[in-house]
């Protein structure tokens, strides 16, 4: 999900006028180069750096910010078809003296993409264990926070290295039996019958397409150029076959609820955050998880979709860090220093 990079053009736009308008306008011609530029910039200005950590023969690329301190460290799992600098957007909000570690999940952008891999929630969450230890991040318990794709696989995280975590945020996570169906189920299930993997509405190929997942996702409406949405949805079209796989492959059998088989078997102190208005995994799935996770927290934000990260990065950011400090969190964290 690119939304800040809309941002970025209404600020453009709105402060610095004809000049660097046309400056961004040449880069239409070149939207990955901008959107390059883009998160370049943002993780310049929030002090995120970028790195690279070996498995074997498997490269994951991360962004962080500080070192392991008296804090617990928190490390975020992005959602299908993101990268580690949509996490920018709350990283603004987070203290700065926090350690912070933002990863590409597999396939995505800079981790390694093999056609031979396991893109299960099972097999991803083997890798990101992979990574945590080729970082050294399980030294001491950290905090594990995933959202939608990586909140199934940060749930099942939990469950599988229970020794590894202190406490974990749920963002909307996928691998859930929803009591009520989402629009985006809905239509998938259409889709199914009519064996159609190419028209998946997370998948967009055109800008129109580009245009209906922004809608889906978000719950604020914008009114986005075409130029824009071209440009979102052209430097997606080289990767809409590993998509495809992915998608195939999370929402098989296998991994489908994935996060409901586990999670009664998670027992760090749990977080969950939900957009009240989310039409691709409905936000009826948080008491599905409250009645499995004792004690959890659950917290529903009004007027928000499913891009709960784009949309509320300042509320999920202060509740992240509330959640951290809160007692009962804390004394846990002592226990098992
Ligand atoms: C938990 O999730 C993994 C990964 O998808 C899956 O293989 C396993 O069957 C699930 N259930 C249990 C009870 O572990």
């Amino acid at each position: 999900m690119d939304l800040d990079v809309l941002n970025m053009f209404l600020i453009a736009g709105g402060t610095l006028a004809i000049p660097i308008l046309a400056f961004v306008a040449s880069f239409l011609l070149w939207p990955s180069a901008l959107i390059k530029v883009y998160y370049w910039y943002w993780r310049r200005a929030l002090g995120m750096q970028v790195a690279y950590a070996s498995y074997g023969n498997y490269k994951f690329c991360y962004t962080y910010r500080g070192r392991p301190g008296p804090k617990q460290s928190i490390l975020m799992l992005h959602g299908f078809s993101a990268h580690k600098d949509m996490w920018l957007a709350i990283v603004k909000f987070l203290p700065k003296n926090l350690h912070l570690v933002c990863v590409d999940m597999p396939g995505h952008e800079g981790t390694t993409r093999s056609a031979l891999d396991d893109y299960s929630i099972g097999g991803q969450v083997t890798r990101i264990h992979q990574f945590v230890e080729s970082i050294n991040l399980n030294k001491k318990p950290f905090h594990l926070v995933g959202t939608s794709m990586g909140g199934n696989v940060a749930g099942v995280y939990a469950a599988q290295y229970p020794s590894d975590l202190c406490s974990l945020s749920l963002i909307c996570p996928a691998g859930l039996k929803y009591p009520n169906e989402s629009k985006f189920l809905k239509q998938l299930k259409v889709l199914k019958e009519t064996a159609n993997v190419h028209t998946v509405p997370l998948i967009p190929s055109t800008a129109g397409e580009m245009e209906e997942m922004l809608k889906l996702c978000s719950y604020v409406r914008f009114r986005i150029p075409q130029q824009v949405l071209q440009g979102l949805v052209d430097v997606r079209i080289p990767h809409n076959e590993f998509y495809r796989k992915l998608f195939l492959d999370i929402v098989d059998e296998k991994s489908r609820h994935s996060l409901q088989e586990n999670m009664t078997k998670i027992v760090a102190p749990t977080q969950i955050i939900w957009g009240k208005q989310d039409q691709v995994l409905d936000a009826s799935g948080a008491d599905v998880l409250a009645g499995s996770i004792p004690g959890s927290h659950v917290e529903i934000l009004e007027n928000c979709g499913h891009s709960v990260v784009m949309e509320r990065p300042r509320k999920t950011a202060k509740l992240i860090v509330d959640f951290l400090s809160a007692p009962q969190n804390t004394a846990n964290n002592k226990k098992q220093d």
